[in-house]
């Protein structure tokens, strides 16, 4: 059964606007985004040749991967260049409470998760 965990991450402060950071949640890397606004979190792998999307620049509400500029929507996963793929990478609802950003994880089964510090991915 699959069912939705939502999970403390970091306190927002810890992303920069127009940053992105990796946080390592049990077995996943994700990448979470300050948009200025809200905070968009995706998994931390580029769908052409899994660069650390974290790293990469925010171009709107889209990341540019630093390894050869794919450019993917932070709102829905998809690849907007090039134009010709169908790859995406998953998304994450998120939402802050109290000054934090959690993460809702969906797990085949839940068990004890443990949040890592924040990084950006050349860092790890
Ligand atoms: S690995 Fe991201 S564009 Fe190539």
């Amino acid at each position: 059964m699959i069912e939705g965990r939502w999970v403390r991450v970091t306190e927002c402060d810890n992303i920069p606007p127009r940053e992105g950071r990796a946080a390592r949640i049990g077995d996943r890397e994700l990448a979470i985004f300050n948009l200025g606004d809200r905070f968009l979190a995706v998994d931390n792998r580029c769908p052409h040749r899994g660069g650390p999307l974290c790293d990469g620049i925010v171009a709107g509400t889209a990341v540019v991967c630093p390894l050869h500029a794919w450019k993917v929507s932070l709102e829905t996963g998809a690849v907007e260049r090039p134009a010709n793929t169908s790859a995406c990478i998953r998304t994450y609802a998120t939402r802050v409470e109290a000054g934090v950003v959690i993460v809702e994880l969906q797990l085949r089964a839940v068990g004890e998760l443990t949040t890592g510090a924040l990084n950006r991915c050349t860092d790890t």
